[in-house]
């Protein structure tokens, strides 16, 4: 029987998964990424959960079993040694077991378990895992409610651009700028560009930065003061929306597992109060959502297309779609992670330009939960048509659709799996 183009992708989909799993966590990619990554591992269980329920929850759960004492969820896991990558464990030197780096990344959990057990074929063995994680979710986003908004402002902080999982965003540029290289940095050698060709990944003077955040957090074993002495502060609109969306998630979990004694007014108080604080992102001359440096207490100036994550969150409206249409309307694929027209737009470099499946899943999901259809539907399209013209890359030219970053990447696999597949029936 001939194979439809829906079934040979969904196959090569499921073969990306089954050869970057490493036992109970997939990588995101052999070679450049080769440990557990949180948002990874949490998007990426959608992907297993399309055809290995019992795999998609042990991905979450394997997760968690590295969480922190304080509730909080580190971005790397590094599950076994391997030489290829830095900032391996021995630059962290966090002290624990498994290994894991010191800072965290956007909580896509909660919502991946939500979205996971909505679609469960063995409802009984999703229950349990929901009920078995439930206090885990609870806990890490309690510790970013707590430590990254010890002031309680409805703003949660980042100190990292790798904690917001855009590294090289141009919304940090400004932010980053104001971190002054540490004078003792210690040498490195990077390992990305050895897997990747440089002109899509950082640049050496982000990645400066980046080791001297590292290098100061660690000399205070990234304790909670950290969140008052860091030189980069910024409240993230993706990460705040994706918590919203994640609070909200966790409240629908504990009706649906009729958890009586779960918090359900601390959550709500929660909800309430990112709501209100949402109005910092938008910039009332664009309409567009930026993300706001609290260092500085200003909007960061370039907006990018982590602004739509407020759909998502279920706080986007008619004006936001507007602005994301003449987005749109500016590359022959999107949605490009900056606007073509902006000056720091980089078609092939990382979060400076190209395409993300993971974004365009998370911001097109939003879209069609608020009654964007069409918007939803051209976000679900462009990511189908990059991947059955292209291939299942980390990233994609938003011009041309050619691939960039690492080939064979999970997310990407995952997300043809979980939604963008499903377009081609
Ligand atoms: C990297 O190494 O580039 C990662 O994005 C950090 O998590």
């Amino acid at each position: 029987m001939r194979q439809t183009t829906r079934e040979r992708l969904d196959a090569s989909a499921r073969e990306i998964l089954q050869e970057n799993d490493r036992g109970g966590y997939t990588v995101p990619a052999r070679g450049l990424y080769p440990f557990q990554w949180n948002w990874d591992s949490c998007l990426v269980a959608l992907g297993w959960a399309a055809f290995d329920e019992a795999r998609a929850w042990q991905e979450i759960e394997t997760l968690f079993g590295a969480q922190w004492d304080d509730g909080m969820l580190p971005h790397i896991v590094f599950q076994r040694p391997d030489p290829g990558y830095f900032p391996g464990p021995e630059v962290w030197r966090t002290g624990r077991t498994p290994a894991t780096s010191g800072i965290t990344q956007p909580p896509v959990a909660a919502s991946c378990v939500r979205r996971i057990l909505e679609r469960a074929r063995d409802r009984p063995g999703a229950e349990a895992a929901a009920r078995r994680l439930f206090p885990k979710l609870l806990a890490w986003q309690r510790w970013f409610h707590c430590m990254r908004d010890p002031d309680g402002s409805g703003l949660v902080a980042v100190l990292h651009p790798w904690e917001t999982g855009m590294d090289n965003s141009p919304a940090w540029d400004e932010a980053l700028a104001r971190v002054d290289v540490a004078p003792d940095l210690e040498p490195y050698t990077r390992r990305d560009t050895q897997h990747v060709a440089a002109a899509e990944r950082p640049t050496a003077a982000e990645y400066d930065r980046y080791m001297t955040l590292v290098q100061l957090y660690r000399a205070h074993h990234y304790g909670p003061e950290i969140v008052r002495q860091a030189p980069f502060r910024i409240a993230d609109v993706a990460t705040n929306c994706i918590l919203l969306r994640a609070d909200r998630d966790l409240l629908w979990l504990a009706g649906r597992l009729g958890l009586d004694d779960a918090p359900r007014a601390e959550i709500a108080g929660w909800i309430a109060r990112t709501e209100a604080a949402c109005a910092h992102f938008r910039d009332p001359a664009s309409g567009l959502w930026h993300s706001y440096d609290l260092r500085v207490d200003a909007r960061a100036p370039t907006p990018t297309h982590a602004g739509f994550l407020a759909f998502w969150a279920g706080v986007g409206g008619a004006a936001l779609a507007d602005r994301l249409e003449s987005w749109l309307a500016g590359t022959r694929y999107g949605l490009a992670s900056v606007r073509a027209e902006d000056p720091r737009f980089e078609r092939r470099r990382y979060w400076r330009g190209p395409v993300w499946a993971i974004a365009n899943f998370l911001i097109g999901a939003g879209l069609a939960e608020s009654g964007f259809d069409r918007l939803a539907d051209r976000l679900r399209k462009d990511t189908a048509e990059l991947i059955a013209e292209h291939g299942f890359f980390e990233y994609f030219d938003p011009g041309d659709g050619s691939g960039c970053g690492g080939d064979r990447f999970s997310w990407t696999a995952a997300m043809w799996l979980a939604w963008a597949g499903r377009e081609l029936a």
